[in-house]
């Protein structure tokens, strides 16, 4: 069952004009909201993130958090799975063509569930490859808009060469994943790149660098150059759909030794307590 516009309905019966905004001009916003157990993960944040989205396209947040949080609930309690994922979008409407924003018109609300991948056991033993790609998106990343076009192409050139994802290099610097962030360790310290208008503040970054936190790991957050990213000992994906995943292979060179290492271990083991 998925929501549209203030009903619940199968799927099958879920049809927008084809004047929505978000068709037309890719005019709108997204959330991606993993749920474990029938419970969604770090809501509050994700509203919260939902809430800086529509603010940087200059959107009235149509419903209020505890409008959300009901809707939410409805969907994970009509869909199967104890883990499923939620996927929010939010354009500006529908509209006669014009670039500039319509006077009057509501925004159109889809919501759908579906059920949570577990990342594949082999990978995380084996760990995933990557390839980098220039950033070439535009300047407001941190906003999770759905104009992906960027991200698909980029995405589609790992896909292409047989690797899991594509790390975003901007003016030599490691920006983050074409959808998810990324971490890299060296001697033993964990470092993050600092949130920015240039990547996505991801809710699963915001909790790798908690448990680091709470745990003693060392750890930093600062810009990391393209260099010391091919010289990392470990690089670590996040995501709301991945949760944590070794990277060990890169632009086809091993990343350290080659093998998933200590800290995606022991960030991996927190990260399954700490949801469970
Ligand atoms: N993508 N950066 C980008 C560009 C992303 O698209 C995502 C997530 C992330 C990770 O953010 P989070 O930890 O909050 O999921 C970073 C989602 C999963 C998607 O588009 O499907």
């Amino acid at each position: 069952m998925i929501y549209l516009n203030g009903k619940f309905m199968p799927i099958e019966e879920a049809f927008i004009p084809v004047l929505d905004r978000g068709f037309i001009f890719g005019d709108g916003v997204y959330e991606v909201i993993p749920v474990y157990s029938r419970k969604p993960f770090r809501l509050a944040e994700h509203l919260i993130r939902l809430q800086h989205s529509l603010d940087g396209i200059r959107l009235k947040n149509p419903c209020s958090n505890d409008e959300w949080r009901n809707i939410l609930e409805q969907i994970i309690a009509n869909n199967d799975g104890e883990d499923q994922y939620l996927y929010l979008h939010i354009t500006r409407g529908v509209a006669k063509r014009d670039h500039a924003f319509p006077a009057n018109v509501s925004p159109t609300v889809f919501i759908m569930s579906n059920p949570l991948p577990q990342p594949p056991e082999e990978l995380l033993k084996t760990g995933a490859s990557a390839i980098t790609a220039n950033d070439n998106r535009w300047i407001r990343c941190d906003v999770k808009a759905i104009s992906l076009l960027p991200n698909v192409l980029l995405r589609q050139l790992a896909v292409d060469r047989h690797a899991l994802e594509t790390i975003l290099i901007r003016n030599q610097f490691l920006t983050e994943g074409a959808a998810s962030n990324i971490f890299i360790v060296k001697d033993k310290v964990l470092l993050a790149p600092p949130k920015s208008n240039l990547m996505l503040p991801g809710i699963t970054y915001d909790v790798v660098l908690e448990l680091a936190a709470a745990n003693q790991i060392p750890h930093e957050i600062r810009e990391i150059s393209e260099t010391e990213t091919r010289m990392a000992d470990e690089i670590l994906l996040t995501s709301s759909t991945k949760e944590i995943m070794p990277i060990t292979l890169l632009d086809n060179h091993p990343v350290g030794d080659g093998k998933p290492g200590e800290l995606f271990r022991q960030l991996h083991a927190l990260y399954q307590e700490y949801k469970a």
